[in-house]
């Protein structure tokens, strides 16, 4: 860090006092998988769900993001590592607001998820594998990506010619399918977790 930056979080006022005022815990809901594997879809629902149960709930979705804030990065891996970076510290500031946060990017390296969780801290955080194959997701195809990366038209695409890792060990990661359950099961499961973890004890 630059040695005239001072920083003052001492004396600001603290996480706990924001979460007295949201009534709630703060927590980051991770939801990463291949494009087109119902991330965003899941992230609406969830929203709009935790919203009408009065939570304070802030959504970051790549697209979204890749428009404004990361609008400078594109597909390389060193790029996808910044657009993590950059999402991680803006979920944590969030949290420290006394936010539920819910991310929704494809993230496909183990290395930048366990980024993420350093940034944030690990009891901060849960991280939600959304799966659905490559198969699927390019039978889906519902913004036309695969079509084009099959054809060459798109270059660096997820699951083609730029890696995706599955989850390390499905203890440490939440394993939502969406080729096997409907979007409403999804939904319910995630809220089953959710809403508990999201609770203020008092
Ligand atoms: S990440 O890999 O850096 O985590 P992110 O979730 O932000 O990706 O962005 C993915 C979105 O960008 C996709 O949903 C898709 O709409 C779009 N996109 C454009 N080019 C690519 C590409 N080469 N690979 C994957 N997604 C792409």
């Amino acid at each position: 860090m630059n040695e005239n930056i001072h920083t003052e979080f001492k004396r600001m006022l603290g996480r706990d006092s924001k979460e007295a005022q949201t009534g709630q815990k703060g927590h980051v809901f991770w939801m990463y998988g291949l494009s087109g594997s119902g991330k965003s879809t899941l992230a609406d629902r969830l929203e709009r769900s935790l919203v009408e149960r009065n939570r304070f709930v802030k959504l970051l979705d790549g697209d979204n993001v890749r428009s404004a804030l990361n609008g400078d990065l594109g597909f390389s891996d060193v790029d996808r590592k910044e657009n993590i970076r950059r999402i991680a510290e803006v979920a944590k500031l969030f949290v420290e607001a006394g936010f539920i946060v819910i991310t929704s990017f494809i993230c496909p390296k183990i290395e930048n998820r366990l980024l993420a969780e350093s940034i944030i801290g690990t009891g901060d955080i849960s991280k939600v594998y959304i799966e659905a194959s490559y198969k699927t997701c390019s039978e889906r195809d519902v913004k036309g990506l695969y079509a084009k990366a099959k054809s060459g038209d798109i270059k660096q695409f997820t699951g083609k010619d730029s890696d995706f890792e599955s989850p390390l060990s499905e203890d440490s990661d939440w394993i939502i399918n969406t080729e096997n359950s409907t979007i409403d099961t999804c939904v319910e499961n995630l809220l089953n977790k959710i809403l508990p973890m999201t609770e203020r004890k008092h």
